[in-house]
């Protein structure tokens, strides 16, 4: 109750002052929205998600690898192990040829033990009851066999469980044993001991992961983190990034071939965001591609998004590099522009053909159905198409249906962008990703941006968006104008095909880059308002346009208001989304044209909150949600009262 007063409280003051729209208070406001005839398909992809591996995004986020440098590749071999006693790193005679270093433990005496352990990523998260996987390869030195004691060892260094393993031969061989975390701990470690005299022990790849994963895989993604993707029902997955694509060198590029087969095999990669920006250095920061290629096409399968990969088109980050030394020469894209044709044999080829089968070993023999693939990401200047035109006419000619998206650089407007659209249109490029980390009041001037787009041309592929507050925090404010925004999207179905809000995941205690789209700690996830955002459009697109207008315009900021309308011809529901983004209520007549009479039933979704900073957090994680009612609507023609700084949808079912 107390909270209620306060948030009241704060709601009037706060109200009063953030929102940029005044006026028209009491002002009734007629809506049109022509349902006779359905406008623009929407199309299936419209609302998708784009992951990159910044943030700890994957390793130390969706995939729910424990241990942190499994493998002892990190340039600092023993980084984020301790080690104690007598411990040393080899490579000679390895077990996996990619990931040639092993470390070799030795015992000391009874008093000074030797072993390891792993902190894993801001510690290593256990659940109460749960059942942990670990396995490592190892041999001895000797004939003699080597006993290790396994434990998990709490925060506070207790010791919750602990198996015995027992290594064997000298020949490399996989041993696997299971932990019951009798606690819920978040920071908890890994703890390997030598525990009697005996010869030496080489091990490598040495992982824990919860049994608990998506689909309960072994190996798998993190559950939690996976169904908060799902639950958004996703059109499309764009993977993997970012300029993580690009790489600061070409050397350090993302290479798809790393990321497949066997995960022990897969050859480590410094990640990008290590080292990107000094004051939120992570020299811990790398990439065991666990989650590759594979298993992001068996992911987007599963929430039932199109994939779409994109890949380098032979340069490096231009951000990063100011001049071109560090791309390839156009003469020399032929390995490139191979890995894009694989890429889609890999995800389509048959399981006879060379990547099919890999895709089919690794344990799906039917195609991925690939639909579109990327070529580069922020790419800019000449030294872009003059390298995407050899994809494009490589792609075309293999594989004529797949649809391919061009780059328009890394900002949405000036002298670059026109350029990079030009000659989009030029290669005629299906479509072109677009990019903009933008302040709110660019994000309410922009809502008629694709009014005026030509729907002949080239697709939009708004590929990377998110409102950037001062606070660049998660915020209501942020989430709103993002609202408000999409109804612009959703009115411009024929031209923009495909979006997806950036970044997507961020861990609280290791993240680069904010806002984000939804953050997580060792055990926990937080669904941001723009979360939730995306999910009320994503979950209602419907199936088509309605043209909506107010004195036979697009609602694009009169009063405040940003609407647009789409009707489900499989359900005939029809669906009302407005933002409201004034500091009055806004009473608004809709007339539905060749709408059914009334009284019809309605769902109302309303996301509102008194703060414009206002957030979700681990304390408080639905502090902004939408609240859900049922209602009754008149008919053709009824009269909403919108709450100031509100986002709604309606979904008003057929009789
Ligand atoms: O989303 C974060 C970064 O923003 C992406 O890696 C890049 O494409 C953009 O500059």
């Amino acid at each position: 109750m107390k909270n209620t007063m306060m948030r009241i409280l704060r709601t009037g003051m706060i109200l009063l002052v953030w929102f940029p729209f005044f006026g028209a208070f009491g002002q009734e406001i007629t809506i049109d929205v022509d349902a006779r005839k359905p406008g623009a398909p929407i199309q299936p992809t419209i609302w998708g998600l784009f992951f990159e591996d910044i943030n700890f995004g994957a390793d130390g986020g969706l995939y729910a690898e424990l241990i942190k440098n499994r493998s002892f590749e990190f340039d600092n071999r023993l980084m984020g192990w301790e080690s104690f006693g007598e411990v040393s790193i080899h490579e000679d005679n390895p077990c996996f040829d990619r990931n040639p270093r092993y470390v070799r433990l030795s015992y000391t005496n009874e008093l000074n033990a030797t072993g390891l352990e792993n902190r894993g990523f801001s510690g290593i998260g256990l659940k109460a009851g749960e059942k942990y996987l670990f396995s490592l390869y190892g041999r001895t030195s000797g004939e003699a066999p080597v006993v290790l004691l396994v434990q998990l060892v709490s925060r506070s260094n207790d010791i919750l469980n602990a198996k015995e393993i027992t290594i064997t031969g000298q020949e490399w061989q996989k041993y696997e044993a299971e932990l019951t975390s009798p606690v819920t701990d978040a920071q908890a470690r890994l703890r390997i001991l030598v525990k009697a005299r005996g010869s030496s022990a080489d091990l490598d790849h040495i992982s824990l992961f919860p049994a608990k994963t998506w689909k309960n895989r072994p190996g798998g993604l993190r559950e939690d983190l996976v169904q908060a993707l799902a639950d958004i029902k996703p059109g499309l997955f764009r993977f993997p990034g970012g300029c993580i694509v690009e790489g600061t060198t070409i050397d350090t590029r993302y290479q798809w071939k790393n990321t497949v087969g066997p995960v022990e095999n897969r050859p480590l990669n410094i990640n990008r965001w290590n080292y990107t920006f000094a004051h939120r250095r992570f020299p811990d920061y790398y990439q065991s591609l666990g989650l590759g290629f594979y298993e992001y096409f068996l992911l987007s399968e599963e929430i039932g998004a199109e994939p779409l990969p994109v890949l380098n088109c032979g340069m490096s980050c231009q951000f990063e590099n100011n001049d071109d030394h560090q791309h390839c020469k156009v003469e020399n894209l032929e390995p490139y522009i191979r890995d894009a044709l694989d890429l889609v044999e890999f995800a389509n080829g048959p399981v006879t053909s060379h990547w099919g089968k890999l895709r089919s070993d690794m344990g799906h023999p039917a195609p991925f159905n690939l639909k579109y693939i990327a070529i580069g990401n922020e790419q800019w200047g000449e030294l872009y198409p003059e390298r995407l035109e050899p994809f494009i006419d490589a792609l075309r000619a293999r594989y004529p249906d797949i649809r391919i998206v061009g780059s328009s650089g890394p900002y949405p407007d000036g002298k670059e962008f026109d350029y990079g659209w030009q000659e989009m249109r030029r290669l005629k490029a299906d479509l072109v990703d677009e990019h903009y980390y933008r302040p709110p009041e660019w994000f309410l001037a922009n809502a008629a941006r694709y009014d005026r787009y030509d729907p002949q041309g080239p697709k939009v592929f708004a590929g990377e968006y998110a409102c950037h507050t001062p606070s660049r925090k998660n915020s209501f404010e942020a989430a709103l104008c993002e609202a408000a925004f999409m109804t612009g999207l959703e009115r411009n179905a024929a031209v923009v095909h495909m979006t997806a809000y950036a970044p997507l995941f961020a861990h609280y205690d290791n993240w680069q880059w904010r806002p984000d789209l939804i953050w997580f700690d060792n055990l926990n996830v937080v669904k941001t308002p723009s979360w939730y955002v995306q999910q009320l459009f994503s979950t209602r697109k419907g199936t088509h346009v309605l043209t909506t207008t107010s004195g036979e315009k697009p609602l694009t900021g009169q009063n405040g208001l940003y609407a647009s309308s789409v009707t489900d011809i499989k359900t005939g529901e029809i669906i009302l989304k407005i933002a409201n983004t004034s500091p009055e209520t806004r009473n608004v007549t809709y007339r539905i044209r060749g709408g059914e009479k009334g009284p019809l039933t309605a769902e109302r979704y309303l996301l509102t909150s008194p703060g414009k900073e206002d957030e979700n957090t681990l304390a408080e994680p639905l502090n902004v949600v939408p609240r859900k009612e049922e209602i009754t609507l008149t008919g053709q023609e009824f009269t909403l009262s919108l709450e100031p700084a509100s986002f709604q949808v309606f979904v008003i079912h057929p009789k």
